[in-house]
C-alpha cells in the first residue's frame, strides 16, 4: 500500500472536532484513469502526454452542487494539497516527495523567492531531479547530465548542446512539468495538475482557510510531516479515536491515563 504523506498540526481537540464535523471520508468520488492526458494548445503538450495517468477534467456538476449530496463527485486532482512544512525544506537543495501517487520535487526558486513543485523526473533520461542540485545561478540542475531548469520548467542550459544550436528552452520535450504551488500557514501546497491552464489557479481557488492558524493568540502550532504506510481512512479513524492516546503515546504526549 502506498504510504500516506500526512502534514499535520498539533491542535486542541475542539479544533479537530470542528473540522471533522462532517464525515468527509465517506463522500463518494471519481478517480478517472486514462492512459493519455491531453493538453491541447500548450507548449508542454508532448511532455505532459506522458504525465501520470490521471484525469483532472472537472466532472459535470450535479443539480444540487451540494457536497453532502450522495451523488456528488469529488475530483481528487482538482484540489489544493498540503505537501510539506517549510521547516522540513532546505532552500539549498531539492527535496523529493511522493504525494497522490505523484513523484514530486520541491525546490526553492530564488529568482522568484517561492517554492516550486516539479515532476521529479528529468525530461532527458528521467533521472529524479530531487537527486540534483541548485546551481550557482539558482537553477534546478539534473545530477545526471547537468541539464538546468528555471522556475517555469523551461530548460535553461544543456551542457552538451552546441552553442550555435537551436534554443533549448523553446523545445517542449526539454521542459519539466510544473505543478501550481503556494505557501500558506508555513506549508507548501500544490495543485496536482501540470496542465498550463491551471498555472494561475491560485487566483481562482485558494487552499482551505483555517482562521485559527492565522490567529497567533489561538495556540502555538507545531507542524510536522511523516510518511506512514497506510491509507487515509485508517488515519482518520485513528484521529477520531482519542482513547488510544494515553497508551500508544505514553511518554510522548502529555495526556495521563484516566483515573481508575
Ligand atoms: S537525465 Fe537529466 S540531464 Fe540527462
Amino acid at each position: 500500500m502506498e504510504a500516506l504523506r500526512h502534514v499535520f498540526t498539533i491542535a486542541p481537540p475542539s479544533l479537530i472536532r470542528a473540522h471533522l464535523s462532517k464525515p468527509i471520508f465517506t463522500i463518494p468520488f471519481i478517480h478517472k484513469k486514462s492512459n493519455v492526458t491531453r493538453f491541447p494548445n500548450s507548449k508542454l503538450t508532448k511532455f505532459n502526454a506522458i504525465s501520470p495517468s490521471v484525469s483532472t477534467q472537472p466532472e459535470p456538476e450535479t443539480a444540487t452542487g451540494n457536497l453532502d449530496h450522495e451523488d456528488e463527485k469529488f475530483d481528487w486532482f482538482s484540489q489544493w494539497y498540503p505537501l510539506a512544512p517549510v521547516t522540513d525544506l532546505d532552500k539549498r537543495a531539492p527535496r523529493g516527495i511522493k504525494a497522490l501517487g505523484l513523484d514530486l520535487v520541491v525546490w526553492w526558486d530564488r529568482k522568484e523567492n517561492v517554492w516550486k513543485v516539479f515532476d521529479d523526473r528529468c525530461p532527458h533520461r528521467l533521472a529524479p531531479l530531487s537527486e540534483g542540485r541548485i546551481d550557482q545561478w539558482g537553477r534546478l540542475q539534473c545530477v545526471y547530465h547537468g541539464w538546468c531548469f528555471g522556475g517555469s520548467g523551461d530548460c535553461k542550459f544543456i551542457p552538451q548542446a552546441p552553442l550555435d544550436g537551436p534554443p533549448v528552452h523553446s523545445f517542449p520535450k526539454a521542459c519539466v512539468g510544473v505543478y501550481p504551488s503556494t505557501e500558506q500557514y508555513g506549508i507548501v501546497w500544490f495543485w496536482p495538475n501540470t496542465d498550463p491552464k491551471y498555472k494561475d489557479i491560485i487566483t481562482k481557488k485558494k487552499p482551505p482557510c483555517i482562521p485559527e492558524l492565522e490567529d497567533p493568540s489561538f495556540f502555538k502550532t507545531t507542524i510536522a510531516a511523516r510518511d506512514i504506510p497506510y491509507g487515509y481512512e485508517v488515519l482518520i479513524e485513528n484521529l477520531m479515536d482519542p482513547s488510544h492516546v494515553a497508551y500508544s503515546h505514553t511518554g510522548i504526549m502529555t495526556y495521563a491515563p484516566p483515573p481508575r
